[in-house]
């Protein structure tokens, strides 16, 4: 069983237990703006075997590592300008940048897949003051088993990851709710590799070029894990619903009007006044709450596809996406 500690009334002996269990080689969850992560020492090839044995995670899957600020991160990647640009504008937050990896890295080849590049972003708040503590990289994918729905509470990972990881870190719900935006660095041009928690006009706005999104037969490489089903529920998933199926869980937005919502299992709004930050927040943690309460289908209303609205949508497909 995990040992749970809440950084709110504990912070010291957070930090201390942390520090303890990463440099003894464990993963362990930590909280983040965007999702909850399991954490591991990224120059530590038993404890990155933790994390992918943790998940059930396929090893050609690269995993984020995370900095404690821009320094550390131009200690193991190569900076362009725009690259710099974007970190100055937007770290600490949720934003990771695919760079060129620096040789003289200490971040494992596990890590980063075999990869001559690397994910990189600076987390807010006390994940950020842990790395700092710490005094390497984490690497840190979202902690939740692999393909199921991501962790936006300790309540999460508790349900899905407590018997399998020594300590779980509680800072309440994270305050993003989805994960991270990639963006990859070519040749002074910046793919959109995963929509996430900055909305990509922002990053646009700072790098003054449209990203690329051209989804190229490399996406497969350069996303791996992001193309299948991924984010899957137990209960199968119905986009773009105006109407509910009898016995249907319903995760309705902005108030919208649906047909035969009073036949549904549950009824929740992602965001009654229409805000798409707020239904960010919220997605995962209704999601789960949707299959909880036995539903055997989840049915989504439209989404609007701006602003965060592009990385919602993004993570509805891929949870509505044939299984295998
Ligand atoms: O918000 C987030 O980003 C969360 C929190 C915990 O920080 N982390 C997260 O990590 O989502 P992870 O490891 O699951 O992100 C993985 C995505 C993968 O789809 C992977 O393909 C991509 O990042 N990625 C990592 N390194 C890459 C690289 N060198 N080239 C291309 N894609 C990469
Ligand atoms: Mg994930």
């Amino acid at each position: 069983m995990a040992r749970t500690i809440d950084i709110g009334t504990d912070r010291q002996a957070a930090l201390e237990a942390a520090s303890a269990a990463l440099a003894d080689g464990f993963a362990i969850a930590i909280p983040t703006e965007t999702v909850y992560g399991l954490a591991a020492d990224a120059t530590n090839p038993a404890a990155i075997t933790r994390i992918y044995e943790t998940k059930g995670r396929p090893r050609f899957n690269p995993l984020i590592c995370h900095m404690a600020d821009l320094a550390m991160a131009e200690e193991h990647a190569e900076f362009d300008p725009v690259s710099r640009a974007l970190a100055r504008a937007f770290w600490p937050g949720p934003l990771t940048l695919v760079l060129p990896l620096k040789p003289q890295s200490s971040i494992h080849s596990l890590a980063t897949a075999g990869l001559d590049s690397v994910g990189i972003r600076v987390p807010k708040g006390f994940a950020g003051a842990l790395i700092g503590a710490f005094g390497r990289p984490l690497a840190a994918p979202s902690a939740n088993t692999s393909g199921g729905v991501s962790a936006t509470s300790a309540a999460h990972v508790e349900a899905d990851l407590g018997a399998r990881i020594p300590l779980i870190l509680d800072a309440g719900p994270s305050a993003v709710g989805v994960e991270s935006t990639i963006v990859k660095a070519e040749g002074g041009r910046l793919r959109l590799l995963r929509p996430g928690g900055l909305a990509a006009r922002e990053i646009e706005r700072v790098a003054g070029q449209p990203l690329l999104r051209a989804k190229t037969a490399s996406a497969a490489i350069e996303a791996p894990g992001m193309l299948a089903s991924h984010y899957a529920p137990g209960a199968s998933v119905r986009l773009n619903a105006t109407a509910v199926e009898p016995g249907e869980a319903l995760i309705a937005f902005g108030s919208a009007a649906v047909s035969g919502a009073n036949s549904a299992r549950i009824v929740l709004d992602l965001s009654p006044r229409g805000d798409l930050a707020e239904a960010a927040a919220n997605l995962f943690d209704y999601m789960k709450r949707a299959d909880a309460s036995g539903a055997q289908s989840i049915a989504f209303s439209p989404i609007p596809e701006e602003g965060l609205g592009e990385a919602i949508n993004d993570r509805l497909q891929r949870a509505a996406a044939p299984r295998d």
